[in-house]
């Protein structure tokens, strides 16, 4: 299991700092939740935040686009230091088109379905993605209610991408994650956790990363997606 903390709960009177901070702790993954406040009812930051954070932390920026039609900034992430972009499958009328050009570019390509959203397009995209992203809150705000229904869509979206011989992708699960559903999250198929008010509850990092580790010990698969890392280990650069 992979911890990608969410930014959206991190102060942001002292970004950079807190990059640092998750570094020393042993993360290796940061989330970066950009709002347009038309596909989500909220605003966050865009572009010059993620490349000023990119300046000073060698983290994977994993990079949730929750934006209409995306593929209007697509070079605008890439430029500023994005290693992953994920696009939402309600956001884009053309998503195989987004997705091949996200590739194209050097980078990670992934997909996020809304609670709502049915999986079954991956039928279709199992070739052009690099991750799956269940939202397990209806995407807008951190803080929200895990939705129970996200685990039978995780153990559907698993079976579908081996099924297609996709068992490579690994499927990120974003909204109200917590260690006390980590366990069975991995169970039903994550790989990488986002969290952001659960982890930034807490002052120390690593802690917070252990408490999540704990809880996935032994479980699922160790593999997926931990390559995608820019560093191998903590603590080789701070
Ligand atoms: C929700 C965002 C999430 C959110 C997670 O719109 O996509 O990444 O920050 O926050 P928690 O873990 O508090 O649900
Ligand atoms: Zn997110």
């Amino acid at each position: 299991m992979i911890l990608s903390p969410s930014l959206l709960s991190a102060d942001f009177s002292r970004l950079a700092e807190e990059t640092t901070n998750l570094r020393r702790a042993g993360l290796s993954w940061l989330h970066l939740d950009i709002m347009d406040g038309a596909f989500v009812p909220n605003i966050t930051f865009g572009p010059p935040v993620i490349k000023k954070l990119r300046g000073v932390t060698d983290l994977f920026f994993d990079v949730h686009l929750m934006i209409e039609d995306p593929a209007r900034y697509l070079e605008a992430f890439k430029a500023a230091g994005s290693d992953m972009l994920v696009v939402h499958a309600e956001a884009d009328r053309h998503l195989q088109r987004t997705l091949t050009q996200i590739r194209a570019m050097g980078l990670k390509a992934g997909i996020a379905f809304n609670p709502g959203t049915d999986i079954a397009c991956l039928n279709w995209l199992a070739d052009d993605i690099d991750m799956v992203v269940i939202m397990s809150v209806n995407p807008g705000f951190s803080g929200q209610g895990f939705i129970p229904a996200s685990f039978r869509k995780i153990r559907e979206a698993r079976a579908l991408l081996d099924s297609l011989g996709a068992a490579d992708v690994p499927i990120e699960v974003d909204g109200g994650v917590c260690p006390e559903n980590t366990g069975a999250l991995v169970d039903a198929g994550a790989d990488i956790l986002v969290s952001g008010s659960s982890f930034f509850g807490g002052r120390h990092y690593d802690k917070r990363l252990a408490a999540f580790a704990a809880a996935a010990e032994g479980r699922g698969n160790p593999r997926r997606g931990s390559e995608w890392r820019h560093l191998p280990a903590a603590d080789s650069k701070h």
